[in-house]
């Protein structure tokens, strides 16, 4: 089972992450979360709704009383591994007889309702994104009546402000904070704006003061999330703040704090969110910055709002502003009517931008979503495999180059634990969202410390340590990164 904390960000959007187990409580939930962070961010919500309402948490779905799935809906194959998931538990109800609670929340449950709860009776409880609140209530009608328990509805004010996550599965030393919700952008081919409603922005000081409290519990990373980050805005005291301000405002709380955020959209890239980048120390530079595709023919009817050569201006801009800073993409292969050489203006920006890293999507059609109401999905399974994988390919030589790139160079890591492969050694991640394993020695997570690159993959930095340090004395010797 993988935890939240092994989690990095965005990787492997399809494996489940299960809640840590907590003593409290006298009915026992078990939480499996699907998708992307703000989905990991949600089930942070959940277990703080249900928790001051007296439910614990529990890592083993046999000891459980209610058993929740936080689902993603965003490319089929997300949806039909819940299905699956959805089976195996109602099949070991059926067989142990045991009176237990099996619910579906978020980005399925407006979309599958029906099918979930009348053609299928395959769950007792289906709770949209912006419905965690009412969760006990239904929880209590579920089990009072025998019926299934629903609530999808969809908000235009919801941000959950007030609630406190419970960071059941933490390692202590990075933490996700959302900042907003829904999606506004309608991207021809994405179901977000369908499962999660219009875009809505959380009040600057809750955002403020819950990220004082994660400096004060010992936190030393934050991520901001959000579908589109960078279209932040929010009304306080008859001034707007936007997403450069909030950000300047974050990492003015304490500087030894890294500020990340995830993930932006190019359209809202402005000059003075760069100028954050280049003059706060401790906001990382990196922006994961999704293009989708390389062909503006393609991007326009993606509905994407710029094109091939705007989104390369805003990368050539980026990089005169912030020499540094780092880029990661989202790619999507075999889109409706994608050409040959359409295909290829994907591959020839990936090789002209050159970055860091990528995730990268075969084409899978969404219900309701624009491209399903007006295009086809004509590009045969088969082509989009083999684009995808031309695109991977290319991709993961690039990322190697620029790995290599770093050997020999000093950077400074945040410790976040051990690596997967081995106690003996610490993992954590550069200023530039770059992997980084080199040995334990005495070095704890929570640290910051300077590591000598000294080999690499393409996904992973190796490297020896050099010693402790603060990223004052970074900002200090702007030469280390
Ligand atoms: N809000 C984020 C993206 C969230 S979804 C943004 O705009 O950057 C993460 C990624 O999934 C998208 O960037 C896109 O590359 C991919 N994606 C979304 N819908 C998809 C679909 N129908 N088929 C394949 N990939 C898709
Ligand atoms: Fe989907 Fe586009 Fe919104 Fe991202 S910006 S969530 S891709 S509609
Ligand atoms: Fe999936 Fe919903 Fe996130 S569809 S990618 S969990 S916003």
């Amino acid at each position: 089972m993988q935890l939240i904390s092994d989690l990095t960000l965005l990787d492997d959007l399809d494996a489940p992450k299960v809640a840590a187990g907590d003593a409290g409580g006298t009915r026992r939930v078990y939480i499996e979360t699907y998708g992307c962070q703000m989905n990991v961010s949600d089930s942070e919500i959940v277990a703080a709704v249900l928790r001051e309402h007296g439910y614990g948490l529990t890592q083993d779905p046999e000891a459980a009383d209610v058993i929740l799935l936080n689902t993603c809906a965003i490319r089929e194959n997300a949806e039909q591994k819940v299905r699956r998931r959805l089976d195996v538990f109602r099949a070991d109800i059926t067989k142990r007889g045991r009176a237990l609670t099996l619910g579906v929340l978020g980005c399925m449950a407006e979309r599958l309702r029906h099918k979930l709860l009348e053609q299928e009776h395959l769950v007792d409880l289906v709770v949209g994104p912006d419905a965690y609140r009412d969760l006990p209530r239904l929880l209590d009608e579920a089990a009072d009546t025998g019926q299934a328990a629903v609530n999808v509805h969809l908000s235009r004010e919801e941000t959950y402000a007030d609630i406190a996550p419970v960071r059941y599965a933490t390692n202590g030393v990075t933490a996700f904070v959302s900042i907003m919700r829904g999606c506004d952008n309608m991207c021809a081919f994405c179901v977000v704006p369908f499962t999660r409603g219009r875009e809505r922005s959380r009040p600057v000081s809750s955002i403020l003061s819950e990220c004082a409290r994660l400096v004060e519990q010992g936190y030393k990373e934050v991520t901001v999330l959000g579908q589109n980050v960078n279209s932040y805005r929010y009304e306080q005291d008859g001034t707007l703040v936007g997403f450069p301000e909030l950000l300047d405002r974050i990492s003015r709380l304490s500087p030894e704090l890294r500020v990340r955020y995830s993930t932006s959209h190019p359209k809202d890239c402005s000059d003075e969110l760069l100028h954050v980048h280049a003059e706060r120390p401790n906001v990382c530079n990196y922006i994961h910055l999704p293009v989708q595709h390389g062909n503006t023919d393609v991007l326009r009817r993606m509905r994407r709002t710029y094109t091939r050569e705007q989104y390369l201006d805003l990368i050539e801009r980026a990089r005169r502003i912030c020499p540094t800073i780092s880029f990661s993409t989202d790619i999507i292969a075999g889109f409706c009517g994608e050409t040959e050489e359409e295909h290829r203006d994907t591959l020839s920006l990936l090789e002209t931008v050159r970055y860091d890293h990528a995730y990268m999507f075969m084409y899978s059609e969404r219900p309701d979503t624009y491209a399903a109401r007006k295009y086809a999905d004509d590009v045969p399974e088969a082509v989009k495999k083999r684009r995808l994988s031309e695109i991977i390919e290319l991709q993961t030589g690039i990322a190697l180059e620029r790995n290599r790139a770093e050997i020999g160079r000093v950077v400074t890591v945040l410790v976040e634990g051990p690596s997967k492969r081995s106690e003996a050694q610490l993992s954590g991640r550069a200023d530039n969202n770059k992997m980084v394993v080199f040995d334990r020695q005495d070095f704890r997570p929570g640290d910051y410390v300077h590591v000598r690159i000294t080999d690499c993959t393409s996904a992973t930095l190796i490297g020896e340590p050099l010693g402790k340090t603060t990223l004052a004395e970074q900002a200090a010797r702007p030469a280390m990164v």
